[in-house]
């Protein structure tokens, strides 16, 4: 069957928080993940489904401006480096530029240099944004314009 990057079902989003340290080890990022925005945003909220479960995902949205925001991008602890966080972020860019994004952001802590490393990788501006999170709490914020194409090696 491989893998497929399809809409997310309410079952692979308890599937994903159930196995919660294989995608953010120590990290405890449950109380980010909100049902509400598969139920809402069904469309740019995907998963990578396989024979063995959920491979990885990507949770966003397409806000009013055209910006298609990614929430959460994860992949399994044993599918990372194979292009996957790659084939995530392009199907999730196919779907916000359907929806009119013209331009794609997400935000992550500054301390967290794989997901920077990766965001720059798949052609991200990363910049430490100071007071992001509030007084004193900085973020990393990246952005990219769209087309896809420029996406894809
Ligand atoms: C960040 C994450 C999603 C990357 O997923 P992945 O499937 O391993 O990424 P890919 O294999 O598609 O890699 C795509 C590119 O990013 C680079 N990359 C990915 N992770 C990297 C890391 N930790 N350090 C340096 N480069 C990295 C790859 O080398 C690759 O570059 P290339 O295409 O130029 O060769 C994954 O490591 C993860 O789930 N991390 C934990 C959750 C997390 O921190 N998510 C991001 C929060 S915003």
């Amino acid at each position: 069957m491989g893998i497929q990057i399809v809409p997310a079902r309410t079952a692979d989003f308890h599937q994903v928080l159930s196995e919660h340290s294989r995608y953010w080890g120590e990290r405890d990022l449950r109380s980010l993940h909100l049902l509400a925005l598969v139920q809402e945003f069904g469309s740019t909220c995907l998963v990578a489904r396989a024979e063995d479960g959920i491979h990885g995902y990507i949770f966003g949205f397409v806000t009013p401006t055209g910006t298609g925001y990614v929430h959460l991008v994860a992949t399994r602890d044993d599918a990372r480096g194979s292009g996957l966080g790659r084939r995530l972020y392009a199907a999730f860019a196919e779907a916000a530029e359907r929806q009119g994004a013209r331009q794609l952001k997400a935000i992550t802590s500054v301390g967290n240099t794989g997901s920077i490393a990766f965001h720059r990788s798949l052609g991200f501006d990363a910049r430490i944004v100071d007071d992001y999170n509030g007084p004193g709490r900085a973020m990393a914020v990246f952005r990219r314009a769209l087309p896809l194409t420029a996406l894809t090696p």
